[in-house]
C-alpha cells in the first residue's frame, strides 16, 4: 500500500472504470466501499469528506502514481461529477442522456433574439461587478413579484455565474475552516464540494425513501451540533420533494433557535406539480434575516449554458458576498445578462406553461416507468426520477449506470453520488426532454422490465 503523495485524484478518475481496473490494470490492490474506510486506512494524511463513490489506493507496481509536487489536500478528496462523467459516457455509447439535468429544447425565441440584439449593441465588456443594474432592477421585481420578498436591487442581491456559483458564494461568505454546515441526504452533488473547499465540515440528515421526508428529532439533532449554516433545496433535487409550509417552518423555528444561516438553493422554484405551491424560504416570518437564497435563470428559461444566477441577502451579508464573487470570476456574462432582462419580463402565463410542460413530461417517464414494474419516487417538483434498480441485484450503482447506457441505450446518474451513506440501490433519470426524446427513451426503458 503506498502512503504519502499520490495522485488520488487519477485514481478516484480510474473508479468510474472500476470494472476495467479490476480485470486489466497491474497495481491495484484494495477497494474502499466507504470514504471514512478510505480515511482510516491512513492512504490520505487528513480526515475528509469524498463524495460518494468508490474511492480505491494505488500500490503494487504504482503504474497509476506520478511522482511529482502533491496538488491541495482538499482538492484530491472529491471526484470529478458523476453527473457531468455521465454525459460523456452517453455520448460515448451513443446512449440517450438521462443523467445530466439540461432541457433539450431552446429558450423562448424573444430571449435568443434579446441576446442577438446585446452583441449588436456592442455590450462587450464586463458589466458591473455584481450584476448589471437593469439586470438587478429586473430581478428584484421579479422575485417580489412572485414570491412577495421585498428585495432592494442596489444592496441585496449579486449577480452570480448559474447557481453553481452563488451557493459557492454564499458558503464562503457566512462559513469559516473548521464550521459545520447541515445539509439533508440525498444532495444535489455540489454541496459536499462547496463545504470542502470552503474548509466546512458537512452534517448530514437523512430523508427517507421512498417520500423522503425527514426525521424532527435527527433535524434537531443536527442544528443542536452547532451548524453554522443549513443548506436546504426545495423544490429538491435528487428527491423532486417539494417541502411544505409546515416542514420549512420546523426548519426556521430551528435555524431562530440555534442561530444558523439558512443558504437556499431554489433553482426549480417553478418546477412544481400537481397544484403545489413552492414557499420561498426567506419569505417565512423572520427569515430574511438569515437566509442566503440562491437561484438560476438556467431552469426557469432554458438557459444552462449561459450561466445565470443570483444571491439574495440583507445587506451586510450581500457586501460580504459580492467581494467572494468579485474575486471568484468577476462576474457572469454581461451580453446575457442584459438579454435575460427581457425574459423577467414575462408574465405569470410563462411560469404556469412551464410547469405544465414538465409534468407533461414527467408523465410520459412516469408511464414507461409504471410498466417496468420498478418502483421510483413520483416527483413533486424539479425534474428528476429515483428509480430502485435493487431488484437487478449489481454490486455497485455506478456499474450498473454504465451497463444501462452500453446495454439499455440510456443514461442514468448513480444514485449513490447523492449519498453519504452507502448507499446503492438508486439511478436518477431526468425528464428535461422533449417528449420525442422521452419516448424514445422510455421504449428503450422497456427492456429493463422483470420477468
Ligand atoms: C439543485 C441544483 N442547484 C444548482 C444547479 C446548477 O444551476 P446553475 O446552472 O444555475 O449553476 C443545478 C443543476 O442541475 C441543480 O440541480
Amino acid at each position: 500500500m503506498m502512503k504519502g503523495c499520490f495522485r488520488t485524484d487519477r485514481i478516484v478518475r480510474a473508479l468510474h472504470q472500476l470494472e476495467h481496473f479490476q480485470t486489466g490494470t497491474r497495481g491495484v490492490t484494495r477497494a474502499f466501499r466507504r470514504p471514512a474506510e478510505f480515511i482510516d486506512s491512513g492512504v490520505h494524511p487528513r480526515p475528509s469528506y469524498p463524495i460518494g463513490c468508490f474511492l480505491l489506493a494505488a500500490g503494487g507496481s504504482g503504474a497509476n502514481v506520478a511522482a511529482m509536487p502533491a496538488t491541495s489536500r482538499r482538492t484530491s478528496v472529491f471526484t470529478e461529477s458523476l453527473i457531468r462523467e455521465m454525459t460523456r459516457v452517453a455520448q460515448q455509447h451513443g446512449a440517450i442522456n438521462l443523467a445530466q439535468g439540461f432541457p433539450d429544447t431552446d429558450p423562448p425565441a424573444s430571449l435568443v433574439a434579446a441576446a442577438k440584439a446585446a452583441m449588436d449593441a456592442g455590450r462587450h465588456q464586463y458589466a458591473i461587478t455584481w450584476g448589471s443594474p437593469e439586470l438587478r432592477e429586473a430581478l428584484a421585481a421579479k422575485l417580489t413579484r412572485y414570491s412577495g420578498l421585498p428585495v432592494d436591487p442596489q444592496r441585496e442581491l449579486v449577480v452570480t455565474c448559474g447557481a453553481t456559483e452563488a451557493m459557492m458564494v454564499a458558503m464562503m461568505t457566512v462559513c469559516d475552516p473548521g464550521d459545520r454546515v447541515g445539509l439533508f441526504s440525498p444532495f444535489y452533488e455540489n454541496y459536499n464540494a462547496d463545504a470542502i473547499l470552503t474548509g466546512a465540515t458537512p452534517v448530514h440528515v437523512p430523508l427517507q425513501p421512498p417520500g423522503y421526508g425527514f426525521d424532527p428529532a435527527q433535524l434537531r439533532a443536527a442544528f443542536a451540533s452547532g451548524l453554522k449554516a443549513f443548506v436546504l433545496c426545495n423544490p429538491s433535487n435528487p428527491t423532486g420533494r417539494v417541502f411544505t409550509r409546515d416542514e420549512l417552518g420546523q426548519i426556521a423555528a430551528l435555524a431562530e433557535e440555534f442561530d444558523t444561516f439558512v443558504i437556499t438553493d431554489e433553482v426549480y422554484e417553478h418546477i412544481v406539480f400537481d397544484g403545489r405551491k413552492h414557499v420561498t424560504f426567506a419569505t417565512l416570518p423572520g427569515m430574511a434575516k438569515r437566509t442566503l437564497t440562491c437561484s438560476s435563470l438556467s431552469k426557469t428559461f432554458s438557459i444552462t449554458g449561459w450561466r445565470l444566477g443570483y444571491v439574495h441577502a440583507p445587506a451586510e451579508i450581500i457586501a460580504q458576498a459580492r467581494k467572494v464573487h468579485d474575486f471568484l470570476t468577476v462576474g457572469a456574462a454581461a451580453p446575457l445578462q442584459h438579454a435575460v432582462v427581457t425574459a423577467l419580463g414575462y408574465g405569470p402565463e410563462y411560469y404556469v406553461q412551464l410547469a405544465a410542460e414538465y409534468a407533461a413530461q414527467r408523465d410520459i417517464l412516469c408511464g414507461y416507468l409504471d410498466q417496468t414494474g420498478l418502483a421510483y419516487t413520483r416527483p413533486e417538483g424539479a425534474y428528476f426520477v429515483m428509480l430502485d434498480i435493487s431488484p437487478f441485484g449489481r454490486a455497485s450503482d455506478i456499474e450498473f449506470s454504465h451497463w444501462m447506457a452500453r446495454e439499455i441505450g440510456v443514461a442514468p446518474v448513480p444514485g449513490s453520488s447523492f449519498f453519504p451513506e452507502p448507499e446503492n440501490r438508486f439511478v436518477r433519470l431526468n425528464f428535461a426532454k422533449r417528449p420525442t426524446t422521452l419516448h424514445a427513451a422510455g421504449e428503450r426503458l422497456l427492456r429493463l422490465k422483470r420477468g
